[in-house]
């Protein structure tokens, strides 16, 4: 499973790029807000992204008809090559998502919280399909399931269309996005660096360095 970090800041993306670990960015409205103290546009921020990171880059439009979908995701998918355009899975952006694929633009439908969205999606073009993992869990339904059935039903159909395990709260949601067959896992900066840590790799470490301070000690260096 492949790691995009679920992020519109450039610093976390810069680190994770050093870490070898960021195949992609998805960014969002909500993302960008955090950012927007920076001054710069939406376009501005996803191209310096994608100048970042070698894979690919979702920018979400934020139109709310099928005409006006169409046009913005013409738009956004001009800003770079690697942009894949964000497109909610409603009534107008399966249709838009139905026409924009067809011309080639590649598609990830955000807000996905059931299988048959997911499945209908797939079947209008969309090149990705983001369950929300997290705030499926935060209305107590189970967030994982949803990856692992739409997995397994567009493997069964051998559908081209890839799963991003979205909405990803904690390193356990990731380990179940893996586990469920997720082709890809989008994951908050913060999410990255739980991952990486462990009590006993820190405690490891301080008595590696203690007993080899210790053993320049004694031999005397
Ligand atoms: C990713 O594509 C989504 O925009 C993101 O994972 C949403 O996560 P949230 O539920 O934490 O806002």
């Amino acid at each position: 499973m492949r790691i995009f970090l679920d992020t519109a800041n450039l610093e976390e993306i810069r680190t994770a790029v050093r870490w070898g670990v960021c195949a992609g960015v998805t960014t969002n409205p909500t993302l960008y807000a955090k950012e927007s103290a920076s001054g710069v546009s939406y376009r501005e921020r996803v191209v310096a992204i994608a100048e970042l990171v070698g894979g690919h880059v979702s920018a979400e439009c934020v139109s709310r008809t099928a005409d006006d979908l169409v046009e913005e995701a013409r738009a956004i998918a001009s800003w770079h090559p690697n942009v894949v355009v964000k497109i909610p899975a409603d009534e107008a952006g399966i249709e838009a998502i139905h026409r924009v694929s067809a011309e080639g633009i590649r598609v990830n439908t955000t807000l996905i919280f059931s299988v048959n969205q997911a499945l209908l999606v797939a079947n209008a073009g969309a090149a990705f399909v983001s369950p929300f993992v997290g705030r499926l869990d935060d209305i107590d339904h189970d967030g994982t399931d949803l990856v692992r059935e739409t997995v397994e039903l567009l493997d069964r159909y051998h559908m081209p269309t890839q799963v991003i395990a979205a909405s990803i709260r904690g390193p356990r949601h990731v380990t179940a996005a893996a586990a469920a067959g997720a082709h890809i896992a989008t994951v908050p900066f913060k999410v990255l660096r739980q991952m990486l840590q462990h009590p006993l790799t820190d405690r490891g470490i301080a008595a590696f360095l203690a007993d080899w301070e210790r053993a320049q000690t004694a031999v005397g260096r």
